[in-house]
């Protein structure tokens, strides 16, 4: 997969060499691009900012310098994607995302969706926002998405987009080495995780429970399972109300 990244803050994607996505770089599995927004601007100040039109507090990302990084990163040139008698955007055009808190919430869902595409480009915007028409232009070459991670706001997008990327990458085939952890863990099945222990056995005087040290797998999972449908109710109890009820077993019934 590659990713590019604009920002005005590049140093903020620093934790990217880090860890297991910095692994997946280093092992070919991830390309990740990250530049400063500020190199597409001409004027002595590197001005990427200017006050609302309609008014307002704030300020808003100026349209140029996008426009400038987009067509080098997604160069015009190429096949149009769009218009009356051209092939129209389809899943081959890369995602662009853009983080805001007007967007549509980002869930494992989205991420898996991500993880599943061959380009992303994050828009990081700064202040109140990127003008609109930047967005409206990206769209003519790249599938927009506009993503929010809750309802709070945030300086700006650069935090979102390690959060997001995070989520992405380790869904990439090869990333994590136990597969399963990503079917066992909160949110594979719409459902919190059950709780996890490790050892000493004992613990200032707290025992993992017993059920666990049994050795018997069926018991065990029948134990994680009503564990992680009590977790979820008392935690998320949203998400329970949006469970099927047809992928409740008997168990859960009895639970
Ligand atoms: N930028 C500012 N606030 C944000 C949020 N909640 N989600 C994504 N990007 C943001």
């Amino acid at each position: 997969m590659r990713v590019d990244v604009l920002t005005i803050f590049p140093d903020y994607f620093a934790p990217l060499e880090l860890s297991l996505i910095g692994k997946a770089r280093t092992t070919g599995l991830l390309d990740v691009g990250v530049h400063d927004l500020r190199q597409w601007t001409h004027d002595v100040h590197r001005t990427v900012d200017d006050t609302p039109y309609g008014g307002g507090p704030g300020m808003v990302m100026r349209p140029e310098p996008w426009g400038a990084a987009f067509d080098e990163l997604v160069p015009p040139d190429r096949p149009p994607l769009t218009g009356p008698e051209s092939v129209p955007l389809d899943d081959r055009a890369p995602v662009l995302i853009v983080p805001t808190p007007a967007g549509q919430r980002f869930d494992q869902a989205m991420a898996h969706a991500f993880a599943g595409e061959r380009r992303l480009i994050f828009a990081c915007g700064r202040y109140e926002g990127i003008d609109q028409r930047v967005l409206e232009e990206a769209a003519t070459r790249m599938r927009v998405r506009e993503v929010s991670l809750g309802d709070y706001v945030l300086f700006g997008g650069e935090v979102a987009v390690l959060v997001m990327l995070e989520a992405v990458v380790r869904l990439l085939p090869g990333v994590i080495g136990n597969a399963e952890s990503l079917t066992e863990e909160s949110h594979a099945n719409g459902l919190l995780e059950a709780p996890l222990y490790t050892k000493p056995a004992v613990w200032r005087g707290r025992e993992v429970p017993e059920v666990l040290r049994s050795g018997d797998h069926g018991r065990i999972a029948r134990w994680r399972r009503a564990q992680s449908l009590l977790r979820t109710a008392a935690q998320r109890p949203d998400m329970l109300a949006s469970t099927a009820p047809e992928t409740l077993d008997k168990h859960d019934v009895a639970t």
